[in-house]
């Protein structure tokens, strides 16, 4: 055996420990952000969705989780999975470190059904060496495990250690290409730059390196993580969350920053971009997405609704974090759309539907006394509109907290806006249409601490985390300095 699959811990007891302590948390969890929709661990933190998979008759989603506190801690993979991609089932935690290439975690990475028909799950080793922060003293490498019913798993090891030691090496994407499989990596080159190293194998276990498919043009964007690179159509999309990107305008606001270029590519030969980066969602809570191809071929996407970087209120409550609706990606128009799956119409309760509604300059319309989880649809008639905005105010609770989405006329942006957010961040994000029209159509997806905004029919999302008071939680539309006029005005229910 070599030194890095070697054990150090049992990993039967370890899940077991793992197991035991979310159920321990989620005793005393406190549901008043929790999803009810959204999928979540049942206690501790989570991140990225990982091995997003259709296997054995269910949808499978794991995800990085912390199974011992509220903080991203040790990886482990946690794991729901699901018929129909919207009622989810907790599994068991699936993987936890312990074998020597993975001793301080368990990363990010995907799933793979194998010609045998078993569930491959590709994964990074994690390892520090001496000093956290420093790269030069980590070790990541791709590690595989494999199972007959995605619920145990034996780990076979380390099945890719990476041309030379490498720090940030992370994230394998694996999937079937012209008959051969293909595993898209993160990495940092010995330059400092980001890039996206390719690897191709005949039976998922040997890899051979095949190059550099992509590297960030930008010195500075010093690593991409979670890299997926898939076919929508006639075109390519490559998608990744970058590390050290300067903002330009409305565009690289976060911390980090998930997004995709367009362009072509064919196995052995680099990628060729056709677009500059694009964000994937323009709202604050984003990040680190992975798709998989459903059996009608569809393809999906997950997000992680982040909250790495601030102080997020949940974590007094026992939980924190959790993904996005499945996305529905097409590309229209040069970018890609990104609608939720079908299936989430099944969650949809009673609706409320109303004529045109014709605000008054300053006007306040009340569409709902508590709709803490539901789905909003409005189309605003732009050529009778002349508010400086116009737009909705969600989750307003009566100590006055709410999240405004509105069109902002003087910008040409929707904008979620989160000056009256009394926990959590502030401030706020836009998203400049592309072109000016007559009607603007937005979805608003409501979860108990979540907002999914969807504008004209999935050209953009934005993504936010949501953290109203106690008490009913009201639904309204306002406009200010000016009249609009609302129409095809629906709210459902999610009970
Ligand atoms: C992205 C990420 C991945 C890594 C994982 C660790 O959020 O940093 O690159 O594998 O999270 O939890």
């Amino acid at each position: 055996m070599r030194p890095d699959d070697a054990p150090f811990a049992s990993h039967a007891q370890e899940l077991a420990r793992a197991d035991a302590s979310v159920t321990r948390m989620s005793g005393t969890r406190r549901d008043r952000w929790y999803p009810t929709y959204h999928v979540a661990a049942q206690a501790g933190w989570i991140n990225d969705p990982n091995g997003l998979v259709f296997f054995g008759g269910r949808y499978h989603a794991f995800f990085q989780h912390h199974p011992y506190g509220t903080d991203w801690g040790p990886m482990h993979w946690g794991h729901v999975s699901s018929p129909d991609l919207v009622t989810w089932r907790h599994e068991p935690v699936a993987l936890a470190p312990s074998i020597e290439a993975e001793r301080d975690g368990c990363w990010s990475g995907s799933c793979a059904v194998g010609d045998d028909g078993r569930l491959y799950a590709f994964y990074t080793g994690h390892r520090r060496q001496a000093d956290p922060m420093d790269a030069s003293s980590r070790r990541e490498v791709q590690c595989v495990a494999v199972s007959d019913d995605g619920i145990a798993w034996k780990k076979l090891g380390v099945v890719v250690p990476g041309v030379r030691p490498m720090g940030n090496f992370r994230d394998p994407k694996v999937w079937r290409q012209d008959g051969a499989w293909c595993m898209v990596v993160g990495q940092q080159s010995a330059e400092g730059r980001g890039q996206v190293a390719l690897y191709h194998s005949s039976d998922l276990l040997a890899w051979e390196y095949g190059g550099i498919v992509y590297e960030h043009p930008t010195p500075g964007v010093r690593m991409l993580e979670c890299p997926d690179l898939f076919a929508v159509g006639d075109e390519w999309v490559l998608c990744f969350s970058a590390m050290g990107m300067r903002a330009q305008g409305y565009v690289g606001r976060n911390y980090n920053n998930a997004g995709y270029v367009l362009g072509s590519w064919e196995l052995g030969s680099p990628f060729v971009p056709h677009t500059d980066f694009i964000p994937c969602d323009w709202g604050h809570n984003y990040y680190a997405p992975q798709s998989f191809e459903a059996p009608d071929a569809r393809r999906i996407q997950f997000g992680w609704m982040n909250a790495f970087r601030f102080d997020a209120p949940e974590k007094a409550d026992g939980w924190c974090g959790q993904l996005t609706l499945p996305r529905e990606l097409t590309v229209e128009d040069g970018v890609v759309h990104a609608r939720p799956v079908a299936e989430t119409e099944r969650l949809l309760g009673p609706a409320h539907t109303w004529d045109a509604v014709e605000l008054g300059a300053n006007e306040r319309f009340v569409l709902a006394d508590d709709l803490a989880c539901g789905r909003l649809d409005l189309t605003l008639d732009l050529r009778s509109t002349d508010a400086e905005r116009v737009g909705v105010e969600a989750h307003r609770s009566p100590d006055g907290y709410c999240l405004h989405v509105a069109y902002d006329a003087q910008t040409n942006c929707v904008v979620v806006d989160r000056n009256r957010s009394l926990r959590g961040n502030r401030g706020y994000r836009a998203f400049p249409l592309r072109s000016h029209r007559d009607t603007l159509k937005i979805q608003l997806w409501l979860d108990r601490g979540s907002l999914e905004v969807y504008v004209n029919d999935g050209e953009a999302t934005l993504s936010e985390l949501s953290y109203p008071g106690e008490g009913p939680r009201e639904l309204a539309l306002v406009s200010e300095s000016g009249t609009a006029c609302v129409t095809d005005l629906t709210a459902r229910w999610i009970v």
